[in-house]
């Protein structure tokens, strides 16, 4: 990791957030945490790494990921923000080796005894474009529950996950239609909504609103601060004042160019108000200034 100070222990006082004022493009809530001794770490990265063949991707990446808080990954393209390593996605990507650790609630996700098929029930992902499966919408969210044996009150589950998206008044009298017939943003919330079906602890999501206009961006915004309540969220994001609007905690990767590699680091991690308005590195000033990427 290259000089990444953790979120523990910054001044959030006037006179220095007014002392960086040029650095304030971007308008961050503040939001109360929890002091950083009482969060608790759902995931603890270690000195993670991931290799694609023999080109190194990311490295040395340590952090952890506090529950129900909602942490942005921010970064210029390509340079590895790769939620996939939280939900062993990346076992499914040929040559894709991951080397350092995962805990996962103090359990290595990578241990050999773990199923990767039961890690992705606990922890639910959201892609960038939606994804439903060419079913109805009803079978879109039962569908995971079905596999997991939950058959009993399959109407009051859909129902239930469907209201936590907002999207069952849009859908109630429909659900039957393909999931494929809705609007892009509603295939988003259902793709969301079927991730929540299982009842999972964690939610990755990689660049979940970079397809969607500006209504449904504000759905899905408005939905993640409703969600966090109960989940913890990670999110992948090119939109910086997505995350200043979202994110509690937020993670700045950059790419390492130096000996012809490209290889992505993380900078800095720390609460969002201080990565937009008093960031530590001059690496994640100039981006989040827009001097770069
Ligand atoms: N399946 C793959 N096979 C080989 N290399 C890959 C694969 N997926 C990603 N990479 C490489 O790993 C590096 C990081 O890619 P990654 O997709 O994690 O970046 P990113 O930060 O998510 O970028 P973006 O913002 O464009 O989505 C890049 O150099 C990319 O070319
Ligand atoms: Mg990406």
């Amino acid at each position: 990791m290259l000089g990444a100070p953790m979120a523990d222990g910054h001044s959030t006082g006037d006179a220095a957030r007014a002392a960086r004022a040029d650095l304030k493009p971007i308008h961050v809530t503040e939001q109360a945490q929890p002091a950083p001794a009482e969060r608790e770490a759902v995931f603890d990265v270690r000195d993670l790494s991931l290799h694609y063949g023999q080109a190194l991707a990311i490295s040395g990446i340590t952090m952890p990921i506090y529950r129900n808080h909602v942490t942005a990954f921010i970064g210029p393209s390509g340079c590895g923000k790769s939620i996939r390593c939280l939900n062993r996605m990346n076992d499914l990507v040929p040559g894709a080796k991951v080397s350092g650790t995962v805990l996962f609630h103090g359990h290595d996700l990578y241990a050999p005894n773990v199923d990767p098929v039961q890690v992705r029930r606990h922890i639910g992902m959201v892609f960038q474009k939606p994804n439903p499966f060419p079913k109805s919408i009803y079978d879109n969210i039962a569908w995971g529950l079905r596999i997991l044996g939950r058959k009993d009150d399959l109407d009051g589950r859909v129902e239930q996950a469907l209201r936590r998206t907002a999207l069952w008044d849009e859908v109630k009298d429909r659900l039957k239609s393909s999931g494929l017939a809705l609007s892009g943003g509603q295939q988003q919330r259902l793709c969301i909504a079927r991730a929540l079906a299982v009842e999972p602890d964690v939610i990755l999501m990689d660049e979940p609103a970079s397809a969607l206009d500006p209504i449904s961006t504000t759905r899905i915004e408005d939905l993640i601060h409703e969600l966090k309540r109960d989940y913890t969220i990670a999110i992948v994001t090119h939109n910086m004042q997505q995350a200043a609007r979202v994110a509690d905690m937020t993670a700045f990767f950059s790419l390492d160019v130096s000996e012809g590699k490209r290889t992505g680091v993380l900078v800095e991690y720390d609460e969002t108000t201080a990565i937009f308005t008093r960031p530590a590195d001059k690496r994640t000033e100039d981006y989040v200034t827009g001097r770069f990427g």
